[in-house]
């Protein structure tokens, strides 16, 4: 085979199709954020705002998190040289994990190197503790979710997204003893609409099957500390395994699950994904803890960064931009097509220094791309200005749709 001209082949389809996927590549500036500087392609630099990183809260260049880094940096050094059973345990990913269990009011919980290996590993590995496990899950529950449930060899149901009757048929038709868990997320981070969390516990009760969700878009910024919409809904005890990661909100790295003691334990020892790769740098896991720790207290950077989502929407859609509103705090503007969507981030990141990454297929459904743009409590009402302004002059020059798509 000509291996080189099957790699011309596939990469010159992604261009074809709109969806070659180019890095921006960007200096954050600590202390600044959201101000980052952009190396351009030609070797110059030009000042940026970011609009969509999911440092929701700007964590990331939080003296709390920054200090708790240097300071394990300065105790233990760089990496933990081990995996968690050899030598890669320390007193930070302990009391990292110990954090997390009382964040979500659970009795343990489990680190991973990314929420992305929390979820693959966990739903992988649960037909090996449950045999004949049958895995319900969302259609549009994420890449990691799909790829944990394709590769465990159990057998799995897709329902449609959000579609608790769909779920339902697909319940009843199955053996009533056979082991059933319901997979889906509490807020879709493309759409940001919500999970019907309350709904999929009552029939899980019903049907007797084990929940999971993935609360990686909401841990840390809803639930008054910060416990997701499980904790804002008071739900997590109903919940039997929740996922979060310490990457977006908590702005450091780094992925979990919580449930019992047993449950994580059980994990803690089948799953590959946990049990044959390096543990998270201590500094990591200190930096996390004290994120968690914190936002378990300042509401206000919750509040302020819901106050800024609402007025971004409010904006846009005074000017008729096709915007999705579920509520939450994300806030996609509708392009639906890969070629538009790339040209308008280009012009936006050239003429504007306003950075935000086209979302374009498989990240969501083909026709469905977008802007997604990600605002936080220290996005000023000038950079706000500035980019409501830029949106209303491209929507203009390249005669966009203005309808709204309500959510
Ligand atoms: C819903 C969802 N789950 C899991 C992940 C993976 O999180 P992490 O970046 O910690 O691997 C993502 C990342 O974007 C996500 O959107």
């Amino acid at each position: 085979m000509d291996y080189s001209a099957k790699l011309d082949e596939a990469i010159q389809q992604l261009h074809d199709e709109g969806r070659y996927r180019t890095f921006i590549d960007i200096e954050r500036e600590q202390g600044n954020f959201p101000h980052a500087v952009w190396n351009k392609p030609d070797g110059t630099k030009q000042p940026v705002t970011v609009w969509c990183g999911n440092d929701y809260l700007g964590m990331g260049q939080n003296p709390v998190v920054m200090d708790a880094m240097h300071e394990a940096i300065k105790a233990t050094g760089s990496g933990s040289g081990g995996t968690r059973n050899i030598s890669g345990t320390t007193a930070y990913h302990k009391r990292l994990e110990a954090e997390l269990a009382d964040l979500h009011g659970k009795e343990s919980a489990l680190l991973f190197t990314s929420a992305y290996i929390a979820n693959d590993a966990t739903l992988s590995t649960l037909p090996k503790l449950f045999p004949g496990l049958i895995i319900y899950s969302d259609a549009l529950n994420h890449a990691s979710m799909i790829e944990g449930v394709r590769r465990n060899g159990g057998a799995k149901r897709v329902f449609r997204h959000n579609d608790v009757e769909h779920l339902r048929e697909l319940l009843e038709a199955d053996d009533p003893d056979a082991p059933k868990l319901i997979a889906f997320e509490s807020i879709y981070s493309m759409d940001g609409d919500f999970g019907p969390i309350e709904a999929i516990c009552d029939i899980a009760d019903e049907f007797g099957a084990l929940t999971y969700i993935d609360e990686v878009h909401a841990v840390g910024m809803y639930g008054p500390r910060g416990g997701g919409i499980t904790e804002r809904d008071r739900l997590a005890h109903r919940v039997d395994i929740i996922n979060g990661t310490l990457a977006k909100a908590y702005g450091v790295m780094g992925g979990y699950i919580t449930a019992t003691d047993k449950m994580c334990d059980a994990i803690r020892s089948y799953a590959p994904g946990f049990i044959f790769t390096t543990s998270l740098p201590p500094a990591v896991a200190a930096g996390a803890a004290a994120s968690v720790h914190h936002l378990k207290s300042d509401q206000d950077r919750r509040d302020q960064q819901q106050q800024q989502a609402k007025i971004l929407k409010l904006r846009l859609k005074g000017l008729g931009l096709p915007i999705i509103d579920h509520g939450s705090h994300i806030v996609p503007v509708m392009v639906g097509d890969p070629v538009h969507t790339k040209a308008l981030s280009d012009m936006l990141l050239d003429q504007f220094g306003i950075y935000v990454q086209p979302i374009n297929f498989p990240t969501v459904p083909r026709g469905t791309e977008r802007l997604r743009f990600t605002p936080s409590p220290v996005h000023g009402p000038e950079e706000m200005d500035k980019l409501v302004n830029a949106l209303d002059e491209l929507w203009s020059h390249c005669a966009l749709n203005r309808a709204e798509l309500a959510g």
